[in-house]
């Protein structure tokens, strides 16, 4: 039986009262019952970082950090096999407390695959793309597949604050926006995960 793909799930959001928290925690949910998955969500909040200041470019620290929460923060991606990071759109990019706290690490994401869960008026698109851009200077793998989470489903927030999480999200699962975008975004997300693990076990 093959060891289970570790999965971090990035918050990418820290406003107070974001919209961010009720996907990342619907994916938190669904992925704790994927099989063949171990599903750890990571909240930036939770790390106290600060900006990023060194003399010289992480890549040069050999995964010895020198703030306690960068350490932390930095320990966790190192133990992902993929991740997915869920940001919203500012300005027609993504947030920049995400920024910097990618901007503190790198060999951690060295090879691994990364998906992205976006919303916005654009459902994202532009964060997303952004990013994409981003995680390739990190050696990471974006892949093609995105949760990219429209107006149909946040607006229906603003009329019913109440509503759970697995009714909000439950046409991006149900087929009612064409297709189970959970399942093929998986698909494409642990595809990867197995074979860029596969690959880094063999060079080790
Ligand atoms: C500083 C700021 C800039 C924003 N810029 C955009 C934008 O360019 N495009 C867009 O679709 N939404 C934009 N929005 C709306 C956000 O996408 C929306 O408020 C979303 O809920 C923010 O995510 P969060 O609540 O998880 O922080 C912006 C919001 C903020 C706070």
């Amino acid at each position: 039986m093959d060891e289970k793909i570790r999965i971090k799930i990035i918050l990418g959001s820290v406003r107070q009262k974001r919209f961010g928290e009720r996907p990342a925690r619907w994916i938190e949910g669904q992925l704790k019952a994927w099989e063949g998955v171990d599903a750890e969500l990571l909240d930036i909040k939770d790390y106290q970082l600060p900006w990023y200041d060194l003399p010289t470019s992480p890549k040069m620290l050999a995964r010895k950090y020198p703030n306690e929460d960068v350490q932390r923060w930095a320990d966790k991606l190192e133990e992902a096999d993929a991740f997915i990071i869920i940001s919203p759109e500012y300005n027609h990019g993504y947030p920049g407390q995400l920024k910097n706290a990618i901007d503190w690490t790198y060999p951690e994401w060295n090879r691994k695959p990364i998906g992205f869960v976006s919303y916005g008026s654009v459902s994202g698109a532009r964060a997303v793309e952004q990013l994409r851009e981003v995680v390739i200077e990190l050696r990471g793998v974006p892949i093609s597949r995105a949760i990219h989470i429209g107006q149909s489903i946040t607006g229906k927030l603003a009329g019913n604050p109440n509503i759970s999480n697995e009714e909000l999200f439950a046409p991006l699962r149900d087929g009612s926006l064409g297709l189970d975008h959970l399942a093929v975004f998986m698909e494409d997300l642990l595809w990867m995960a197995r074979a860029l693990r596969e690959a880094r076990d063999k060079k080790a």
